[in-house]
């Protein structure tokens, strides 16, 4: 057993910046799955929405925009609270050593996307900015004596005593278990793209941190919510999906369907850059029309210099499978990209379940809506984890003695791969972009013969454990979708 006053589950942005922002006299252990380099943070392109002017002309636009993206159904105080404190958190990013890009003069550029009714997004390496972001915080994280980073162990279940949470138990790739008790935890483990057959998350995305909180008896919300990136590149095979920003179209990419017509006029007035579930589920009744089972972005009117600079990551894997941007089309089709829903927090990030926080992707703050504005995820990472940092801050942190039971070693490594490949077929096909009944009836039944079969297997491996989450995750996402019976931003009813 160890112990910790602030056990971080998580390694991307939310559970750097949370850490960073917490005292320098407090102890703190980060928990990270596999390599701090794997997280899904890193793969971030387009960048930050932030509006970092004190104007509330200005602000009220970039709340009205996250309104129309999230068809209404976001939270006004957390919205608000995103939006008013993004510039105060883009300070204290250049602080902590981010360089975003600028101009010859050293102006801040600002990057368009889906759903924003003006340049707001800020960038970093071009294309890179989840990248430039997390090396300056894990730099950062190294130099901290009060931060100790635990790397290839993912948790596997809070520890709750009379409803109040005093840590984690911890399982590493060799199966040793071990407990972790802390005055305060906060989840911070990202995504569930890992339980669809193709999402531009990473494969250790697999909803640990709903899955355990959900465990827990945490309150979690709109799960029913998946949003699917319209354009990851079409080519790569079944499993993670590279990525073509938004920014490509913010940049003037046109979307033509297979048979090289534009299509995206005639779904929406802001066409190419309508939010992002429209854009989804246009392309998707594009291919259906068309028999095909993609789509292509058109950038060809940028010179190559401009592709290049602006878009060095985009350009480099593209031109890897030989299509050169600025005389090819791009193939391109909607994947899994990011859960609206999560973990229920209130406004300082904390969850249901006392001295229990969440941040990132697995938490619900209110702020998405029923869709997801373009960039404001790394955004709600910031300003949510500076929140849960000031309240843990302000707390006393008490190491509660708790009596534990013995843990039963395992020295089973089986995979669970049969499992995991029907779960992420299951929800591909039916559980995607477009849903009906008969379909989540279908989904259901097999997923939760999985959950309860994996809910009595005594294998405990870290498989185990990752295959156990994601047929939970699935199970709730398909729950969530089942109940609501409308149609609304990410969760299209077809019946
Ligand atoms: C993108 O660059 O298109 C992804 C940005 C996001 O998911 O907000």
């Amino acid at each position: 057993m160890e112990k910790t006053e602030v056990l971080i589950i998580g390694g991307g942005l939310a559970g750097l910046f949370t850490a960073l922002n917490i005292d320098s006299n407090i102890k703190i252990t980060i928990v990270v799955k596999d390599s701090i380099n794997i997280a899904n943070s890193e793969l971030a392109q387009g960048g930050i929405a932030a509006e970092l002017s004190k104007s509330d002309d200005v602000l009220i636009k970039h709340i009205k925009d996250t309104f129309r993206a999230g068809a209404n159904l976001n939270d006004a105080l957390a919205t608000k609270t995103l939006v008013y404190e993004a510039g105060d958190n883009i300070e204290r990013l250049i602080e902590f050593g981010v360089e975003f890009d600028t101009d010859n003069q050293g102006n801040l550029l600002m990057a368009q996307e889906g759903g924003h009714g003006t340049r707001r997004i800020l960038r970093a390496g071009g294309d890179a900015t989840g990248r430039e972001i997390m090396k300056a915080l894990k730099k950062r994280i190294m130099e901290k004596e009060n931060i100790n980073v635990i790397e290839n162990a993912m948790a596997i279940d809070l520890i709750i005593k009379n409803g109040i949470c005093h840590g984690a138990t911890i399982i590493d790739r060799e199966n040793n278990v071990c407990d972790i008790l802390s005055a305060k935890v906060v989840v911070a483990t990202g995504g569930l793209g890992a339980v669809y057959k193709n999402t531009t998350n990473p494969k250790i995305a697999t909803g640990d941190g709903i899955a355990m909180a959900y465990r827990a008896g945490a309150v979690l919300h709109d799960l029913e919510f998946v949003q699917f990136h319209p354009t990851a590149f079409y080519g790569d095979g079944a499993g993670q999906k590279f990525l073509i920003s938004e920014a490509v179209r913010g940049e003037g990419a046109l979307l033509l369907n297979s048979e090289g017509e534009r299509f995206m006029p005639k779904y929406h007035e802001l066409k190419e850059l309508a939010p992002r579930d429209i854009v989804s589920q246009s392309i998707y009744r594009e291919m259906y029309d068309t028999w095909s089972d993609h789509v292509y972005l058109d950038i060809r009117h940028q010179s190559k210099e401009f592709l290049m600079t602006r878009f060095p990551t985009i350009y480099e894997k593209l031109s890897q499978n030989n299509i050169f941007m600025e005389k090819d089309l791009i193939p391109v089709a909607p994947v899994e990209h990011f859960s609206c829903g999560g973990i229920m927090i209130n406004i300082c990030g904390q969850t249901t379940i006392p001295n229990l926080y969440a941040c990132g992707e697995c938490a619900y703050s209110g702020v998405h809506g029923a869709n997801r504005l373009a960039s404001n995820s790394l955004l709600e990472c910031v300003v949510f984890g500076h929140r849960i940092a000031d309240d843990i801050n302000s707390s006393e942190l008490k190491i509660e003695e708790c009596e534990l039971p013995a843990h039963k070693p395992t020295i089973k490594h089986y995979e669970f791969k049969s499992v995991r490949v029907e779960i992420r077929d299951v929800m591909e096909k039916y559980v995607g972009i477009v849903r009906t009944k008969d379909g989540l009836d279908i989904a259901y039944k097999i997923i939760n013969r999985h959950y309860k079969n994996l809910s009595k297997t005594l294998v405990h491996s870290h498989y185990y454990y990752e295959t156990l989450n994601m047929a939970t995750t699935a199970k709730l996402i398909i729950e969530a979708a089942m109940a609501r019976k409308e149609s609304i931003g990410c969760h299209y009813r077809v019946d």
